[in-house]
């Protein structure tokens, strides 16, 4: 099977829907992209990545850095997250602060924006208080300095930014953070703003289909840890048209509202899919379908 002409394909297959969706609208720097884009990139297990369309062209990553930002935090402290920190679908959208009060601080998974502000705060706690922690580990991951924080999208998203600090302040009120609410959002927001391209994004993660090994032979989480990230990603990745995605994918899978997703193929590649038009749950339409296409035409599903 040639990756590349299944790319091919699968680029085929979607063209006619590019465009459709609704790009994220509620700051400038997201409402502007051009949506008649389209990306993908597999990152297999040999080394090798593979790229369609506009694979090399940077966009926000926004939500896909949570998994990295838990990914760092699991590295470098153990399991101490999950006692602050549940792994259960939410059923509701990312933002939601409905299930919070009920849990008494204590959010639903790690992917909710919930459960990403109190992994920001456990990540300040081991990086000396490093608001560009992920930011870092990417650039380094790749090998590229070039890597960035979109400062105007950083700017955007802390203006626009009401409802996230209202879902810190309460769980502030729990005493479920550690650090001021402020350098928290601050860190947050600096790692929703990463501009990356399909190929980096999908090339940082490989280790997620290595059972936490890198390409370099170097661990960055144990098999168990990892395999805890792809089955988090399965449940609460796609926020709550997880099940919708589990349906159509069959695989795990973390989107983020710049258009992004990240899936892995445990054991074989990650990819890396774009398309900025979103479908109503926030997840890019045309991406959904991409990676449909993709696991009906490789076989490659973990079902
Ligand atoms: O927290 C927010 O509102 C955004 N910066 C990130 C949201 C996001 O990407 C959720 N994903 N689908």
């Amino acid at each position: 099977m040639y990756i590349e002409n299944i790319l091919a394909d699968v680029h085929e297959a979607v063209t006619p829907l590019i465009g459709q969706g609704t790009v994220a609208d509620y700051i400038p720097g997201l409402a502007s992209v051009n949506p008649n884009q389209f990306g993908m990139a597999v990152a297999m297990n040999n080394g090798a990545v593979y790229g369609v369309g506009d694979w090399r062209v940077p966009f926000s990553t926004q939500s896909i850095t949570k998994v990295f930002a838990l990914v760092l935090e699991l590295a470098r402290d153990g399991e101490k997250i999950w006692q602050r920190v549940g792994r259960e679908p939410s059923g509701s959208g990312f933002h939601s602060m409905a299930e919070l009060e009920k849990s008494k601080g204590i959010p639903r998974n790690p992917f909710v924006n919930s459960g990403a502000l109190v992994v920001t705060d456990a990540l300040l706690s081991v990086t000396d208080g490093d608001p560009d922690a992920v930011l870092n580990f990417l650039r380094a991951e790749n090998s590229d300095p070039d890597i960035h924080v979109d400062e105007d999208v950083a700017a955007s998203e802390a203006l626009h930014g009401d409802r996230n600090a209202a879902i810190a302040h309460l769980l502030a009120s729990y005493g479920n953070l550690v650090h001021p609410v402020q350098d928290v959002l601050t860190a947050y927001f600096r790692q929703c703003a990463i501009a990356m391209d399909c190929r980096d994004l999908a090339a940082a993660g490989a280790f997620l289909a290595r059972a936490g090994l890198r390409s370099d032979g170097s661990r960055m989480l144990t098999a168990s840890q990892n395999k805890r990230v792809n089955s988090v990603m399965l449940t609460s990745g796609m926020y709550d048209a997880a099940g919708d995605f589990a349906f159509q994918v069959g695989l795990p899978g973390k989107s983020g509202v710049g258009g992004g997703i990240l899936a892995v193929v445990p054991g074989r590649c990650t990819v890396c899919v774009w398309s900025p038009g979103l479908n109503a749950s926030g997840n890019s339409l045309v991406g959904v379908r991409a990676l449909d296409e993709f696991t009906t035409r490789t076989g490659w599903s973990v079902f």
